[in-house]
């Protein structure tokens, strides 16, 4: 009996730990090896109309290529080779005067497997007047963030940071890039989770002076590549450990199941990802967090894009499918921006399937606690009842014949 009481008890304790491991199995750590270099291939003085990071990340198989370009509106490429030799080739006086594409490649020309283009287009602004938080009418007109001053690119280790002025206009937009050797998850909230195969843009609106007392923001991003980002799925969670009060995450994949796809459906080469939430404080807590919407992904014309970013015309050319996407920020009854003049907003772009939140073992444990304990009650009552059983007088079959 004594036996059956450890065999219980062990079970209970290590399901947490058993379960733990087999959650992780989809997500095996893969290293990858980055050099980044500024303007590769350019001579100093640096170009003039912005900056060119070329981020090149070595996989034991593969390479991936992160180009992120302020020469017209801010981009972000991403260029998924099958070869660890495959690299960057810039031919600058073509790229800088747009007189031909084809101007940025990777080399081997034949190696590339996937690619892909974010483009932060513009920046909304509307007079919610009777707070509905419904950006249909009242707006107020965008700021192009082609038309943008920015800064050099800031680099610090992993991460490099572009902020930009609008013509006479106070405050300033800024897109922070960040990129990983390994798997791991950002400090600052939404603490989004990211693996190698990622990198994570922070989007702010710092200081802007809104043009009513009742304004709200939206952004327009823009992708651009062969295999078009066509739909956004929510998925839902029960665990909002790491993004408190935040249960779904949204994904802009590619539709792998439509028309010239040539992978295996449900897997996708890129993605984009979010929480749906941003912070209206450079300190992101719980109080300042205000819920996000999107809308659905639009076919574009492709030429408009490829003027505004000299990167995709350089890659692209101004024939390549382009979708456009509107996000925006706080709902009915929300503060409006000019409450805190602040706005910031964390996504992962990157290849292959996104990195998902597992169950973490805090969870796992509640869970085990919360479905081991009336399990285990029913054992203690079983065992119980057994031993009642064996120990009472067994009623005998054979009573003897008097
Ligand atoms: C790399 O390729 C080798 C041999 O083709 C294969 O065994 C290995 O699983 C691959 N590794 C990764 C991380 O894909
Ligand atoms: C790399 O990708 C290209 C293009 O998809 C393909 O033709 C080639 O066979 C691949 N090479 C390897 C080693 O997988
Ligand atoms: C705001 O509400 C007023 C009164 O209901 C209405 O007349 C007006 O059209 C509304 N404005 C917007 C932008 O919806
Ligand atoms: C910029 O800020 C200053 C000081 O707060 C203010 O006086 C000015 O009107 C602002 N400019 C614009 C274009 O909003
Ligand atoms: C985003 O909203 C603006 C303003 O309503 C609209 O002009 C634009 O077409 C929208 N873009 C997308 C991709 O839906």
């Amino acid at each position: 009996m004594a036996e059956s009481w450890v065999h219980a008890l062990l079970i209970c304790a290590l399901a947490p730990c058993v379960l733990t491991l087999f959650s992780r199995t989809g997500s095996e750590p893969s290293q990858r090896n980055i050099s980044i270099t500024l303007n590769p291939g350019h001579s100093d003085p640096p170009p003039p109309g912005g900056d060119l990071l070329y981020v090149r990340s070595v996989g034991p198989n593969d390479s991936l290529h992160f180009l992120f370009c302020s020469q017209g509106a801010p981009t972000l490429l991403l260029v998924h080779s099958n070869s660890t030799e495959a690299t960057v080739k810039v031919n600058w006086d073509d790229f800088l005067n747009r007189s031909s594409s084809g101007t940025v490649n990777v080399v081997p020309e034949g190696s590339v497997v996937y690619s892909g283009a974010l483009i932060f287009s513009k920046v909304w602004e509307y007079d919610d007047v009777n707070d509905t938080a419904d950006p249909g009418s009242d707006l107020f007109p965008p700021y192009e963030l082609q038309d943008m001053t920015w800064s050099r690119l800031n680099l610090s280790t992993l991460s490099a940071q572009l902020c930009g002025v609008y013509k006479d206009t106070n405050g300033t937009i800024c897109v922070q890039l960040s990129v990983f050797e390994d798997w791991g998850r950002s400090e600052l909230w939404p603490r989004l989770l990211h693996n190698p195969d990622s990198a994570q843009l922070a989007f702010r609106l710092d200081g802007l002076s809104s043009r009513s007392s009742q304004s709200r923001f939206f952004l327009e991003l823009t992708a651009v590549g062969r295999a078009p980002l066509e739909m956004v799925r929510t998925i839902r969670s029960i665990d909002d450990e790491f993004t408190p009060s935040i249960f779904t995450v949204s994904q802009w994949l590619f539709n792998s199941s439509g028309p010239g796809s040539n992978l295996t459906p449900g897997t996708s080469p890129g993605f984009v990802q979010w929480k749906p939430v941003a912070y209206r404080k450079p300190a992101a807590t719980l109080e300042v967090a205000t819920p996000l919407r999107h809308w659905s992904p639009q076919h574009q014309d492709p030429l408009p894009t490829a003027t505004a970013s000299k990167l995709i015309f350089g890659f692209y050319s101004n024939n390549t499918p382009t979708m456009g996407i509107n996000i925006s920020f706080g709902l009915s009854g929300e503060p409006f921006y000019d409450a805190t003049n602040y706005l910031s907003w964390t996504l992962l772009v990157g290849v292959g399937d996104p990195p998902l939140d597992s169950f973490s073992v805090l969870v796992w444990s509640i869970l085990a606690v919360g479905l081991g304990t009336p399990l285990l009650l029913l054992l203690v009552g079983g065992v119980w009842l057994c031993v009642r059983k064996l120990s009472a007088p067994a009623p005998s079959s054979y009573e003897p014949i008097n």
